[in-house]
């Protein structure tokens, strides 16, 4: 049974601007008729651009924001009715603002959590005890939040979002700012957590390596619509972007030719060349061979971003 189930939930704002003296109300359809389930265990990526309405829809999954149309129900009950029941079984981490004590130190947070959401003391020692090795917190207990950089601070946070073990987990944003070993180490955590503990995670970010290390299944949403879901293969193959043949000849030579393809670099003996996606490669590549000295080639698939930028710019209606 789904464990997250949204039907057509829309969230409006009004937004007030004000040019001289005249005031000037505006309708914000911050999410327009959104409607998708996620059933236990899944790890869903949730992207799209800036102001596409993600914040707006892990708010309202948490209860913080009520929509304004459309029925929203987590681990069974309405989230904005329920929300201190509910709190317990999730977590949430927004990567833009910390939801621990500012001036206490890491391990003091922790333990007016276990107190806050009663987890039995064992649990949380334990809990505790694999957090602080899995993210390397061991050196930043007695730290007071304030002191911490961005990166321990955001494991601190994580770690906060998951002592009471909650079932499902909303994460907005959670690798923002980090290196590339935090980044590393963090996707290597939650991808832990989710087999171990089968969590359900719904993550938000703008860096696609986090959606391909973590996600099996991608929403895409623009201007408050879905306008994706599925897993990140069918992504890939759902747009024309093209593919790029790597060559390697024997020698340099000028950009070679072939038909249904086309030189976009020369690097000494290396020639890249893109063709569309609904091109076979064999022929090009027997093409290339029987003209050319070939010595070794490789095909590269659209990367997901060139995928996901095709996909965030309107095409041109005529
Ligand atoms: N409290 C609010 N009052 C008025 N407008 C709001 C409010 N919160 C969000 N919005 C508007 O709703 C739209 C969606 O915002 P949201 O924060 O959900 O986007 P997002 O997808 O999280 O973007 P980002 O990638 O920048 O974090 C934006 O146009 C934003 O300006
Ligand atoms: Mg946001």
């Amino acid at each position: 049974m789904a464990v997250i189930e949204l039907s057509n939930v829309s969230r409006a704002f009004t937004v007030t601007s004000r040019t001289g003296f005249r005031r000037t109300r505006r309708e914000v359809r911050a999410v327009d008729g959104l409607s998708f389930t996620v059933e236990p265990g899944e790890v869903v990526g949730y992207i799209g651009p800036n102001g596409a309405g993600k914040s707006t829809t892990i708010k309202m999954l948490t209860g913080i924001l009520v929509p304004t149309g459309g029925s929203i129900r987590v681990a069974g009950v309405d989230p904005s009715r329920n929300r201190l029941k509910l709190a317990k079984r999730i977590g949430v981490v927004f990567g833009q603002r910390t939801t621990l004590w500012w001036d206490l130190p890491l391990k003091d947070s922790f333990a007016v959590l276990q107190k806050m959401y009663d987890v039995p003391r064992a649990r949380h020692r334990e809990n505790l005890a694999t957090f602080v090795e899995l993210l390397d917190l061991g050196d930043l207990l007695d730290v007071p939040v304030r002191q911490l950089s961005l990166g321990q601070r955001m494991r601190g946070d994580i770690a906060a979002a998951l002592l009471h073990d909650p079932e499902i987990v909303y994460l907005d944003e959670p690798t923002i700012g980090l290196d590339v070993i935090s980044k590393a180490r963090l996707r290597e955590f939650l991808a832990q957590v989710n087999a171990e503990r089968r969590t359900t995670i719904i993550l938000t970010t703008h860096d696609l390596d986090d959606i391909e290390a973590l996600c099996s299944r991608v929403m895409i949403i623009d201007h408050g619509h879905q306008i994706f879901d599925g897993t990140l293969a069918h992504l890939r193959a759902s747009q024309s972007a093209p593919r790029t043949l790597v060559v390697d000849l024997a020698t340099s030579l000028p950009p070679i030719e072939v038909p249904g393809a086309t030189v976009t670099k020369v690097n000494g003996p290396r020639q890249h060349l893109t063709f569309p996606t609904t091109t076979k490669a064999a022929p090009l590549l027997a093409e290339i061979a029987a003209n050319y000295p070939l010595v070794d080639l490789s095909v590269a698939e659209p990367t997901i971003e060139s995928v996901i930028t095709q996909l965030y710019t309107p095409t041109p209606t005529s």
